[in-house]
């Protein structure tokens, strides 16, 4: 089959990955409500297309943090990557820079964030997350620094791993020959061992993480670096304005593609009251379901300033490496074009809540 659409990817992909790893990446939380929920809501929205507009041709650049990007679409920051193809991480920051967008680069990559930045031909966020040993985090973002990485991206939905029952049946682990990247040698990034009924990285994330963070994690971060800081996973209008407060320069509503709690409702339907508190005090994105370029138009009239995917990039990359990946970047911005067309709104930046409305 010749994909032409992310469910084809979808599809494609579970054939060359084995069946834990598949499981690691499709998989969510507990009764997987949230996963399903993700994809679902962007149906329940319609979009009030305006007609004879001249749409000869549609802008898609954008900004994001000042930095351009050529359409409002990124890649959202995913862990082992290099489950999916051998070059991992790498690949998609080619991927990533033929398609001149942004790519987060996740803490739990399988490539250093050296070795991503070598690669990227177009911009790096890093995301990180807060360990109980804070040198640890503070460490990666010296090199995150010293790299070029223009912004960290704060985790902040994961206090401890959701019960992700899929890889504790699986006893999730990575094959010995892959690591923790950015970690060396240390213990703690080895995450091959199985044990009956536990995911490996469950192990890591409770030994590791540090469940005692709260909004002063945040303002630590601001004050040790002087790059940008965003936090990603937030889901109410209380906890944007906390992140504000303690000098958030940008928010990722999320629900870490429904892999966290489960029953927390999709990212799209919390953003709304997301972009309502924050009033344009910071830029606002959103990731979760994310499959049609008619989704991305979607989550921008609500207020996003861009969107980022997560699994459709695995999907890429299991098929193809970066050329799948960079394939998936582009069905989706053509997908993208074609909706703006159609519903009458040649640029990205002017798209506004007219454009939708919720059906029941
Ligand atoms: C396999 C996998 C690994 C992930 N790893 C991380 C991670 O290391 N850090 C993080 O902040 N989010 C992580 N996420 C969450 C993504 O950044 C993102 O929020 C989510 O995938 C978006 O939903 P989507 O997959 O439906 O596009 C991961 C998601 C998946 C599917």
């Amino acid at each position: 089959m010749q994909p032409i659409n992310l469910w084809d990817y979808e599809l494609l992909a579970e054939t060359h990955l084995d069946s834990s790893a598949w499981d690691y990446y499709r998989g969510g939380s507990g009764d997987e409500v949230t996963l399903r929920a993700n994809c679902a809501a962007y149906r329940r929205i319609q979009l009030r297309p305006r007609v004879l507009v001249d749409v000869s041709s549609c802008e898609l650049e954008t900004t994001v943090l000042g930095t351009p990007i050529s359409m409002p679409i990124m890649i959202a920051p995913t862990a082992y990557q290099c489950l999916a193809c051998p070059e991992g991480e790498c690949a998609t920051a080619r991927a990533a820079g033929e398609a001149k967008t942004l790519m987060v680069a996740s803490t739990m990559a399988t490539r250093t964030l050296e070795e991503i930045a070598g690669e990227a031909g177009g911009a790096l966020w890093f995301q990180l997350y807060v360990y109980h040993d804070r040198r640890i985090s503070e460490s990666l973002v010296r090199r995150a620094e010293a790299s070029g990485y223009r912004a960290l991206v704060l985790t902040a939905d994961a206090p401890r791993l959701g019960r992700r029952e899929r890889d504790m049946r699986n006893a999730f682990a990575l094959p010995p020959h892959l690591r923790m990247a950015n970690f060396g040698n240390a213990e703690h990034a080895d995450v091959s061992h199985h044990e009956t009924g536990m995911s490996a990285l469950a192990v890591h994330a409770s030994l590791m993480f540090d469940p005692g963070l709260t909004w002063e994690g945040l303002a630590w971060l601001r004050g040790i670096t002087s790059l940008p800081v965003l936090v990603k996973g937030i889901l109410t209008a209380e906890d944007a304005l906390l992140a504000l407060e303690h000098g958030a320069d940008g928010i990722i509503v999320s629900n870490h593609g429904g892999r966290q709690q489960d029953g927390v409702p999709a990212s799209i339907v919390a953003l709304p009251e997301v972009i309502e508190a924050v009033r344009g005090h910071c830029e606002v994105y959103v990731d979760g379901g994310i499959r049609r370029g008619t989704d991305v138009l979607k989550a921008l009239s609500l207020g996003a300033r861009a969107v980022l995917i997560g699994r459709p990039i695995l999907w890429g990359l299991a098929v193809n490496g970066a050329a799948g990946a960079q394939h998936v970047l582009e069905l989706l911005r053509a997908e993208l074009e074609l909706a703006m067309a159609l519903a009458g709104q040649p640029r990205v930046t002017a798209i506004d809540s007219s454009l939708v409305r919720w059906s029941e």
